[in-house]
C-alpha cells in the first residue's frame, strides 16, 4: 500500500512522507486554539494568531517558484556541504529524509553523511506558540563539527500591506535581540501590544535579523550567504526585510546526541519581552518540551475518543477515526482563510462555509461550536440577509467578496438545530445575539432561525421558488451578474434588485432547514410553531414537485428571464448535482419515486471514476446569463468538475433511499486514503479531502485542487457517521439508523454523546443495507432505534439490523 511518495502508518495515526519531492507540497496544520502554523512536508508555511491577514507572524510568499519556498528551516553546516533536513531550501540531497504528519504536529527527519537531524513542529495546546524541537545526532563514526542556522521571515503583520506597500513597509522594521531571543517589534507600543519571538533554547553563537545580510541581496533561500559562509552575520535589521536566525556550533562525538528547541511566540503579555524570556527558559527544560508534546498528544486523544469506528471498510475506518476529525478541525478554526491556497488575506469566515464546518466538529468541542454559532448569527442582518464573511479577529462582517447570497441564512438553521441535538443546550436559543445592523437590539438566535425560513418565504420569484440573489452555494451560478468586464468580480457585480432568478436548490435546502426547525419546536414543546413551519413546509414541496421536476430529475433553478438552468430543454448543464442532493434531503420525491429517479439520473448522467461532477455537459462558451460557471474551462471547479463537498449530499441521500453500496461507493469515489494510488494523477495530499477533482471533461482528469479548507471534510464526517453508520445524535438519545452495504456483517463505533460514551456494536447477520431489528442498551431491549440518554457509562448496546 502507499505510493512512492509515502504511506499511513495508522497506529500512529500518521501520514509518513519518505520523499521530499512529492507532486505538490503536501501540508499540515499546527496549532488548535488561537495560533496556526501551515506546515507543508519540507517545513514550508507560515504561523499566524487568530487571522492570517491581521497577525500573520512570519511570512509566506505565495504563487512562487518553486511552490513553497519560505518556510521554517535549519541549515546544517558540515565541513563544506550544507543541507536541509527538510531537503528545501538547499536541496542538497539526503541519505534519508522522513516527514511524519500526525494531529497537529509535523515531525521531519532528514540524515546525511553520519549526522540525523529531527525537527518535531507543534503548538503545545492553550499556548500562543510554535515548538520547534530539535534533535541532532551523531549517527557516524568520527566526530562531528557542525554549525546550524535556523531562519524564520517575518511578517509585519497586515498581510496584505505587508506583501504590496513596499514604499512603506521596507522602512518600518524593527528588531531587537537579547540572546537567544530574537524579537520582532516592528510598530511595537505605537499601534501593536504585541510583538513576536522567535528563540532559541539552545547556546547561541551568533544570529542574524537581516534578510539581506543573511541571503543577500541577489541569492535565493538555497544558496543564502551565511550558511554557505559558515557564519552569522550578526545583523540588526533597520526596515527592509527581518528575518530571525541563530547560529549554534555543536560539537558531536559519534553517538552523541544534542536537543533544544526553537519557540516563535506571540506575545501580547503587558511586558512582552519578560513572556518570552520566561517562555525560553521554560522550554529550556528537556521535561517541558516533552510534557507539552504529550499534552498534545493527550488533547487529541480525548478529542478522537468522541467518534471511533471499526468498520469493514480500511478507508472509511482511517478517515472517521483520524484523518476526518483533524480536517474537520482545520476548517472550523480556518474557515476559507488560510491554507496553500486559500492566501489568508483574501476569504475569513464565511457565513455558509463556517455554518456547514460546525457540523463535522460540534461533537468535538461543543463549547467552541457554541461561540463560533453566536459570533456567526451576530453577522446575519435584521431583514435577514448574511454578510457572507468576517474577519476572525474582529469579528466584524464584510461584503468584500459579496452579499445577497440568498442560501447563506439557511445554513444557520441546520447548524444551530445540530448543536442544540448534540449537546441538548437550548439555553443557546435565548442568546441575545441582535443582528449585524441592529446590535444591541437583543434577537435571540430563535429569532435568527425564524428571521431566516421568513427571508426566503418572502422573497420568491414568479413560479413560488425561492429567489437566488447573487448566487447560492454554487458561488459561480451568477443568474443576475450579467458581467462583460474582465475586471469586476462576479459575486459582486450585477443588481439582484428586482430580478426573478429562481433557485431551486435553496427551495430544497428550505424544506430541510423546516424539517429541523419544526423538530426544535417539537422539541421546545411548541407544537402550533412546529406545525406553522410544517405548512410552509409543505406549500414550498407543492411548488417543488409542480414547477422544479423536470421528468428525471430536479430543475436547477430559473434564471434571469424564466429560462430553466438544469433541464434537458438546455444544451449544455442539463443535469445538475446540487438540486437533486437537496430536495432529496429536503424529503422531495419520497412519495411518488422522483428521489430514487433524480439520484440514478445523477449516477447515470453525472457519475465518473474520479466522483461526481458537478453538472453536465459542461459550458463550453461564456454565458453572461449564467455567469462565472461558464467562465471556466470544462472540468474544473464549477464547470462540472467533481466539486467534493456536494458528492456527500449524494452519499446521504443514497442512505436516505436505504441504498448502502451506493452511499458507499459515493463516498469512497472522493475519498483522499482510497485515491492514495493514483498519486501522479491526483497529486494532492492523500490524507485530506481537496475541494475539487477535475472532472473527465478536463485536460488533467482526476487531478484535485485546494485541499484542505472544504466543506467536503464537515460533510464526509456526517454522511459516514450519520448517514452509513447512522448514529445521529437527536433530541432524545442517538438514534441508530445505518445504511451500509448488504455485504458488511457488522461494525462498532464508540460515540461520546452528551458527556457519555456509547459503545455501539452493531450486527448485520441476514446482510440487509437498514432497518434495526433489536436494540438493546446495558443488556436491557429497547423499543424503537433510538438509545435513551444514559448518565454515567460506557454505556454498552447491541443493535441488530434485519426484518422485523
Ligand atoms: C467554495 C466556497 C463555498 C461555495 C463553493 C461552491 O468552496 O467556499 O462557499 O459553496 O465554493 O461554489
Ligand atoms: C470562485 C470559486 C468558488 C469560490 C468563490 C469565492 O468563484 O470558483 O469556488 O467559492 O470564488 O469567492
Amino acid at each position: 500500500m502507499g505510493n512512492a511518495y509515502g504511506h499511513f502508518d495508522d497506529d500512529a495515526r500518521e501520514y509518513v512522507v519518505t520523499r521530499p519531492d512529492t507532486p505538490l507540497p503536501w501540508l499540515n496544520v499546527l496549532g488548535q486554539d488561537e495560533l496556526f502554523g501551515l506546515c507543508t512536508n519540507t517545513g514550508g508555511g507560515y504561523t499566524f494568531w487568530r487571522d492570517a491577514r491581521l497577525r500573520r507572524l512570519t511570512r509566506y510568499r505565495y504563487n512562487d517558484a518553486p511552490y513553497d519556498s519560505v518556510g521554517r528551516y535549519l541549515f546544517v553546516r558540515d565541513g563544506a556541504t550544507v543541507w536541509n533536513p527538510g531537503w528545501k531550501p538547499t536541496k542538497t540531497p539526503l541519505d534519508r529524509y522522513e516527514c511524519r504528519h500526525g494531529l497537529g504536529y509535523t515531525r521531519i527527519t532528514g540524515a546525511k553523511d553520519g549526522v540525523e537531524v529531527e525537527l518535531l513542529f507543534f503548538v503545545p495546546p492553550g499556548e500562543d506558540a510554535e515548538l520547534w524541537r530539535t534533535t541532532v545526532r551523531n549517527v557516524g563514526a568520527v566526530t562531528k563539527e557542525l554549525t546550524l542556522f535556523s531562519y524564520v521571515e517575518f511578517c509585519l503583520y497586515e498581510a496584505l500591506n505587508d506583501m504590496t506597500n513596499f514604499q512603506r513597509t521596507y522602512s518600518i522594521g524593527e528588531v531587537e535581540v537579547d540572546g537567544g531571543a530574537i524579537f520582532h517589534t516592528t510598530e511595537y507600543r505605537e499601534r501593536r501590544d504585541h510583538l513576536t519571538m522567535f528563540g532559541c533554547t539552545g547556546e547561541i553563537a551568533g544570529f542574524d535579523t537581516s534578510r539581506d545580510a543573511f541571503v543577500g541581496v541577489h541569492n535565493g533561500l538555497h544558496e543564502a550567504t551565511v550558511p554557505f559562509a559558515g557564519a552569522a552575520a550578526n545583523s540588526v535589521a533597520h526596515g527592509w526585510n527581518p528575518i530571525g536566525s541563530h547560529q549554534l556550533d555543536l560539537r558531536l562525538e559519534p553517538g552523541a546526541e544534542e536537543r533544544f528547541a526553537f519557540v516563535l511566540a506571540y506575545l501580547h503579555d503587558p511586558e512582552p519581552r519578560e513572556q518570552g524570556r520566561a517562555l525560553l527558559a521554560r522550554y529550556r527544560d528537556r521535561d517541558a518540551v516533552e510534557s507539552a508534546f504529550a499534552a498534545l498528544g493527550e488533547r487529541w486523544e480525548s478529542l478522537l475518543s468522541a467518534f471511533q469506528v471499526d468498520c469493514p471498510d480500511p478507508h472509511a475506518t482511517r478517515m472517521a477515526n483520524t484523518w476526518n476529525p483533524l480536517q474537520c478541525m482545520a476548517t472550523f478554526n480556518l474557515s476559507r482563510s488560510a491554507s496553500l491556497y486559500e492566501s489568508g488575506i483574501g476569504r475569513g469566515m464565511g457565513f455558509r462555509d463556517s455554518n456547514q464546518d460546525l457540523l463535522g466538529f460540534v461533537h468535538l468541542i461543543p463549547e467552541r461550536a457554541r461561540g463560533r454559532l453566536l459570533d456567526l448569527a451576530a453577522t446575519q442582518l435584521a431583514d435577514g440577509t448574511c454578510f457572507h464573511q468576517y474577519q476572525p479577529l474582529t469579528k466584524q462582517g464584510n461584503a468584500e467578496i459579496g452579499g445577497d447570497f440568498y442560501d447563506d441564512h439557511l445554513w444557520l438553521v441546520l447548524s444551530s438545530c445540530a448543536y442544540v441535538k448534540e449537546t441538548g443546550d437550548d439555553s443557546v436559543l435565548d442568546e441575545p445575539v441582535g443582528y449585524a445592523d441592529t446590535p444591541g437590539s437583543g434577537e435571540t438566535l430563535l429569532h435568527h432561525l425564524e428571521t431566516s425560513i421568513a427571508y426566503t418565504l418572502s422573497h420568491r420569484g414568479p413560479h413560488g421558488l425561492p429567489l437566488i440573489g447573487h448566487a447560492d452555494w454554487n458561488d459561480c451560478l451568477n443568474l443576475n451578474c450579467f458581467s462583460t468586464e474582465p475586471d469586476e468580480s462576479f459575486q459582486t457585480a450585477g443588481d439582484v434588485e428586482g430580478s426573478v432568478a429562481e433557485s431551486v436548490m435553496i427551495a430544497g435546502l428550505f424544506l430541510r432547514a423546516c424539517d429541523e426547525l419544526a423538530a426544535l419546536y417539537r422539541h421546545l414543546g411548541r407544537d402550533e410553531d412546529a406545525k406553522r413551519v410544517d405548512a410552509s413546509s409543505a406549500e414550498m414541496l407543492a411548488v417543488v414537485e409542480e414547477h422544479g421536476w423536470d421528468g428525471e430529475w430536479y430543475v436547477r433553478a430559473f434564471d434571469a428571464a424564466g429560462e430553466p438552468v438544469g433541464s434537458h430543454t438546455c444544451d449544455e448543464g442539463r443535469i445538475f448535482i446540487e438540486s437533486q442532493a437537496w430536495c432529496v434531503l429536503g424529503g422531495a420525491g419520497r412519495e411518488n419515486g422522483r428521489a430514487r429517479r433524480a439520484l440514478e439520473s445523477v449516477r447515470e448522467h453525472l457519475g465518473s471514476e474520479h466522483g461526481i461532477v458537478l453538472h453536465q455537459p459542461a459550458y463550453t462558451r461564456y454565458r453572461p446569463e449564467l455567469g462565472e460557471i461558464t467562465s471556466y474551462p470544462p472540468g474544473y471547479k464549477e464547470n462540472a468538475g467533481v466539486f467534493s463537498h456536494n458528492n456527500t449530499w449524494i452519499t446521504l441521500a443514497w442512505c436516505l433511499e436505504g441504498e448502502g453500496e451506493r452511499a458507499l461507493e459515493t463516498y469512497l469515489a472522493i475519498c483522499p486514503s482510497a485515491r492514495e494510488e493514483a498519486i501522479e494523477t491526483y497529486r494532492s495530499e492523500p490524507y485530506v479531502y481537496a475541494q475539487m477533482i477535475a472532472g473527465p471533461d478536463a485536460a488533467t482528469p482526476g487531478e484535485a485542487k485546494n485541499s484542505w479548507l472544504t466543506g467536503t471534510a464537515a460533510w464526509a464526517f456526517v454522511s459516514l457517521a450519520q448517514g452509513i453508520l447512522g448514529i445521529e445524535p437527536g433530541y432524545d438519545g442517538l438514534r441508530v439508523n445505518p445504511c451500509i452495504p448488504r455485504g458488511w456483517g457488522g461494525y462498532r463505533v464508540s460515540r461520546r454523546f452528551r458527556g457519555v460514551l456509547y459503545e455501539i456494536e452493531v450486527a448485520n447477520p441476514d446482510g440487509v443495507s437498514r432497518g434495526v431489528r433489536s436494540l438493546h442498551v446495558d443488556g436491557r431491549e429497547v423499543a424503537g432505534d433510538v438509545i435513551p440518554l444514559a448518565a454515567g457509562g460506557p454505556v454498552q448496546v447491541q443493535v441488530v439490523l434485519g426484518a422485523n
